[in-house]
């Protein structure tokens, strides 16, 4: 089972920083990167760290605590410290508006 979540218009999601997402359990960093929606898992697999406080490098967010890189699209981290991957979300974009899509089990 999966729940979705408006995120609203494309447009009007900020490009190059994140915006962070509590939905029960789950706390997700949603990104725009031109035209495209990503998002990933919020908690930093290091410590923590809320990853949409992160800044935005392409398609890498820098963890703001120590400074580990997630992609948006793998969830996987390329330096240290943190060395496991953060979950990767769906997100259906339809005319302009984008859906998160949660999956039970995730995040
Ligand atoms: S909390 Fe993110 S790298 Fe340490």
């Amino acid at each position: 089972m999966s729940e979705k979540i408006a995120l609203g218009s494309v447009a009007d999601l900020p490009a190059g920083r994140g915006i962070r997402v509590d939905y029960g359990e789950h706390r997700v960093a949603v990104f725009r990167v031109g035209d495209a929606i990503y998002a990933i898992g919020d908690r930093c697999s290091h410590a923590e760290a809320s990853l949409a406080e992160g800044e935005l490098f392409g398609m890498e967010v820098e963890c703001p605590r120590h400074g580990s890189e997630f992609n948006l699209e793998t969830g996987l981290p390329g330096s240290f410290p943190a060395t496991k991957p953060v979950p990767v979300y769906e997100v259906i974009v339809q005319g302009d508006q984008a859906t998160l899509v949660i999956e039970d089990g995730a995040g």
